[in-house]
């Protein structure tokens, strides 16, 4: 494979290591017998996901987008923290270096918005911020069954401001907006009151992730590039899914409320985390994975088998869980594994191909 920026190799592997060995424990924590390092490693599952590999992935193609040294600090990092995790370091020493990761990315949005003052650098600068914050709750004591909604915040007010830089969703109307940030709005009173009203502030949080869901739904231009075909067509179909799952998340959320573990926890939390955050990675890969080294990706029809995969072992899954099914869950939460590492394959095996077109012309085309 031909990459054109070797020295960003090592960030993108810290995230991978914390999304790959987070996978391992987190089917550990479904119940299957897996040899784990050391007893209690599964509760890292979480944090590995979202502050290892989504805080790491996201911050190292931010501070390629910036394009300033001293960003690289913030994916650093967060990935010394991940490693720190996996390799037993005391856990405050990598919440301590994921919260300096995270800070780092506020700072990368501070210069960003400074260059672009957008409605979208914005929304991506708050999204930054949220998931600092976050991460200075989880060093100070909080359990992870509350500071999942700062993260999970934080990915959907991230993603919604990628989907207005990338989609040029900021030439919605003025109405549009207002109801964007009232939105957002819901959803920050919902991680606020968490601290206090933990029911009621998931369900509120869940209303906020329904409203998004259909208000991204209604306002992305995925709604008519699905037409289109190819990569175009690929890239509306996963954006479509996702703002599917979103709603159920929020469904769930709304009706379900304040579970800090068990089977209604998990549709929450992986309706949201699947479903929607790896459909918006499985859309955003062909554009972010070149950008980030250099490489050239072309688009295959083939991927689509991740995104089917995805949706049937994430029904079966979640079927499972509120069917009171186990065979369901633990079989349909394996074969998620299964479709993300099939997911890593194919986005490997077409980086190392010759392009069709350049890699600025995939950008245009979401
Ligand atoms: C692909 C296979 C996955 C498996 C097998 C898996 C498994 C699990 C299980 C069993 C739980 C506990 C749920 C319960 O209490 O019943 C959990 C929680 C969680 N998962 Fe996953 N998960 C997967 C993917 C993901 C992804 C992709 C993310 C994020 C991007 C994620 C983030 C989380 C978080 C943040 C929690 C809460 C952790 C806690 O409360 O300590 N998971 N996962």
């Amino acid at each position: 494979m031909m990459v054109r920026h070797p020295r960003r190799l090592p960030l993108l592997a810290f995230g991978m290591v914390a999304l790959l060995t987070g996978l391992w424990a987190g089917i550990a924590r479904l119940g299957w017998d897996m040899p784990l390092p050391r007893p209690g490693f599964s509760s890292l599952h979480g944090p590995l996901m979202v502050a290892g590999f989504l805080g790491t992935l996201i911050s190292l193609e931010r501070a390629v987008a910036l394009g300033r040294l001293w960003a690289y600090s913030a994916p650093l990092l967060t990935g010394l923290g991940a490693v720190g995790l996996i390799l037993g370091a005391p856990q405050w020493i990598a919440q301590v270096l994921i919260l300096a990761g995270s800070i780092g990315l506020v700072a990368i949005f501070a210069a960003i918005i400074q260059r672009h003052p957008a409605l979208y650098t914005f929304t991506m600068g708050g999204g930054a911020m949220v998931f600092a914050l976050g991460n200075l709750l989880w060093l100070l004591g909080w359990p992870v069954f509350l500071v999942v909604f700062w993260w999970a915040a934080f990915l959907v007010v991230t993603i919604a401001g990628e989907r207005l830089e990338l989609a040029r969703l900021q030439q919605v109307t003025t109405g549009a907006q207002a109801t964007f940030f009232l939105l957002l709005a819901t959803l920050l009173a919902g991680l606020l009151l968490l601290g206090w009203w933990f029911d009621g502030a998931v369900r509120l949080f869940g209303a906020g992730l329904t409203g998004l869901a259909v208000w991204l739904s209604l306002n992305d231009i995925a709604r008519r590039t699905v037409r289109h075909t190819g990569l175009t067509r690929f890239i509306a179909v996963c954006l479509l899914s996702g703002y599917v799952w979103l709603g159920l998340s929020g469904l769930a959320a709304m009706v379900y409320g304040g579970v800090p573990v068990g089977p209604q926890y998990d549709v929450i939390l992986h309706a949201f985390f699947l479903g929607f955050v790896f459909a918006m990675i499985f859309a955003h890969a062909p554009i972010i994975f070149p950008a980030v080294l250099g490489a050239r990706m072309t688009y295959r029809p083939l991927f689509y088998a991740h995104v089917v995969l995805l949706q049937i072992t994430l029904l079966i899954r979640l079927g499972g869980d509120v069917a009171g099914w186990g065979p369901g869950r633990l079989v349909g939460g394996a074969l998620n594994a299964v479709t993300l590492v099939l997911f890593l394959a194919n986005t490997i095996t077409a980086l190392g191909s010759l392009p069709d077109r350049p890699a600025v012309t995939i950008r245009q085309q979401s």
